[in-house]
């Protein structure tokens, strides 16, 4: 990677918990490999007061617990901390933001950034739209905010965190007031999931090997499955969590991107608008779930009381911030279907939840059976399908379970599994996914940001449900913590003659054969 060009780096929201545990740690390693130009530095903006010394302190801190290598570098730190400043303002303040403007005006010529900005929206979502409006109306003004004139070929860009409103007409209008102020091309919406390596190697691996391609298709993929586990209750983001729930939280956004990424035509280039272009037709291509019938497609679950991995829950509706009476989901399992011609009749489920026993994101590519001759004649049992599995976190890696032969003089067949792990043929860790978004936000590419029409056509396919769901008397099934959530999922996968399968199950038993 190149380093990027010089630029201020303002994060709105600058004491919270996405800057302390992510942002600080991904631009410090960005500073560690050399990305980080050496005239780029950092502007914190929150009501929180603080000063310099005490924000770098805090950074410090968070570097301690949080930096990918540790010990940290301290000489890359020192060099660091210097470009790093704070303002505590109020978001919605225009005296403030005049205040903020002239000490921005002050670095840019300090720092020789060339008037380059990167506004990046780490606050809660509520806070966007006034900040928007703040920053546009400077910019519009020409205000000592966005000095000097656009024209002047620096760029400004801003980055936002999901979600990205809470249906299709918030999403909507979100774009709306974002388009009044800045150009698409501005614009960088960030899923972290983009960043994770094994998610951009989904299409290396797709488009880059000819052995997939032409078998990537209903005639040979039987269904695919996508589950992102977590073996966590809502903890202290109760209140926050009770209104959004698994659907708006994990499935509209992170669910359906690597749902896009497994169904997408093959991109003319990989550049930011090919791509972006292939995942909107994947997202228009899925058949719509009529309110009515949700219960057929979708399954919302609650974690009940209980103890998962040494935690001990009261149950979701007793947990913190979280109302009693809440019918807010903390499991989602769908069926869904992309209705194209690669993809006639073949059935995606989804599942996601909090409590359950394990935390993973993988997805499972399941094969159709080879024909019904030789080895079926001849065994106890059919052979396996094969899998395709693609392991998001953790122990990010691709493995192609086979069928083999147990070695011996029996005709044995077990199930078998080529795997490649990042860690291990790499030999490094990947990096963390907001080293790359931020690198690449600087670098102004978007391939791996999400674009308006994304977000929107993605809030389509779960408006209905959630539709679905609000005008359904009954409420969401209960699971134990720590088990795959409610029966009712497992109904949905198995009234198709199929099961949930992931990494971890048990190995495939031993299927004897005669010679
Ligand atoms: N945390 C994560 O892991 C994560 C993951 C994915 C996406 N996100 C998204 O990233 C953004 C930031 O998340 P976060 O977890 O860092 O948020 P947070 O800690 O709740 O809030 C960030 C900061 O925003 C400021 N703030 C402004 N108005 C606020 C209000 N009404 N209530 C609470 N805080 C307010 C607070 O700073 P001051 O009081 O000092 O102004 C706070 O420290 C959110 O949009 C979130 O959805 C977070």
């Amino acid at each position: 990677m190149l380093p990027a060009p010089p630029c201020a780096i303002v994060i709105f929201g600058a004491s919270g918990d996405l800057v302390r545990r992510k942002l600080i740690p991904a631009i410090y390693e960005l500073a560690r490999q050399g990305l980080l130009n050496e005239r780029a530095y950092v502007l914190g903006f929150a009501r929180t007061p603080l000063d310099d010394d005490h924000f770098r302190a805090g950074c410090h801190d968070s570097l301690l617990a949080h930096a990918r290598t540790r010990p940290i570098d301290e000489q890359v730190w020192r060099k660091l901390a210097a470009r790093m400043h704070y303002a505590s303002a109020d978001y919605s303040s225009s005296e403030d933001y005049a205040r903020v403007s002239a000490l921005l005006n002050a670095l840019d010529e300090r720092y020789d950034t060339g008037g380059n900005r990167l506004y990046y929206l780490a606050t809660p979502p509520a806070q966007f739209e006034p900040i928007i409006q703040h920053l546009g109306e400077k910019l519009r003004l020409r205000d000592a905010l966005h000095p000097p004139a656009p024209e002047d070929g620096a760029f400004r860009r801003i980055i936002l965190e999901k979600p990205f409103g809470r249906d299709l007409s918030s999403a909507h209008e979100l774009n709306r007031v974002l388009h009044r102020h800045f150009r698409e091309e501005q614009i960088f919406r960030i899923d972290h999931y983009l960043g994770k390596e094994t998610v951009q190697n989904l299409m290396v691996m797709r488009f880059a090997n000819s052995i997939f391609e032409p078998i990537w298709n209903y005639k040979y993929i039987d269904h695919v499955q996508i589950t992102v586990a977590e073996d966590i209750g809502v903890g202290a983001r109760g209140g926050y969590y009770d209104s959004a729930g698994a659907l708006r939280d994990i499935v509209q956004n992170h669910m359906l991107q690597l749902m896009a990424l497994v169904a997408m035509e093959p991109p003319v280039s990989l550049d930011a608008i090919s791509v972006r272009d292939e995942k909107v037709k994947v997202y228009r291509s899925v058949r719509p779930i009529r309110a009515g019938a949700v219960g057929a497609f979708a399954v919302r679950g609650q974690y009940g009381p209980g103890e998962c991995r040494g935690a001990t829950t009261p149950g979701y509706l007793r947990e913190k911030d979280v109302n009693p009476a809440s019918r807010t989901e903390t499991f989602a399992a769908l069926k869904l279907f992309v209705d194209n011609w690669r993809w006639s009749g073949t059935p995606f489920y989804l599942r996601t939840g909090k409590f359950l026993p394990q935390k993973l994101t993988e997805i499972v590519v399941r094969f159709r059976s080879p024909p019904l001759t030789l080895f079926q004649k001849q065994c106890e049992a059919p052979v396996y399908p094969n899998d395709l599995l693609v392991r998001v976190q953790p122990d990010e890696g691709i493995s192609l379970r086979l069928n083999g032969k147990v070695p011996g003089g029996q005709l044995n067949i077990r199930s078998v599994a080529m795997d490649f792990r990042y860690s291990s043929v790499f030999n490094a860790e990947s990096p963390d996914s907001y080293e790359r978004l931020i690198h690449d936000a600087m670098m102004g590419d978007q391939t791996l940001f999400i674009r308006a029409d994304e977000a929107e056509a993605a809030w389509a396919v779960v408006d209905p449900i959630e539709k679905g769901w609000s005008e359904d008397k009954a409420p969401p099934h209960t699971y134990e913590p720590c088990t795959w959530g409610p029966k009712a999922a497992m109904d949905l996968i198995e009234a198709d003659a199929r099961r949930w399968l992931h990494g971890d199950n048990q190995p495939e038993p031993i299927i004897a054969c005669s010679l």
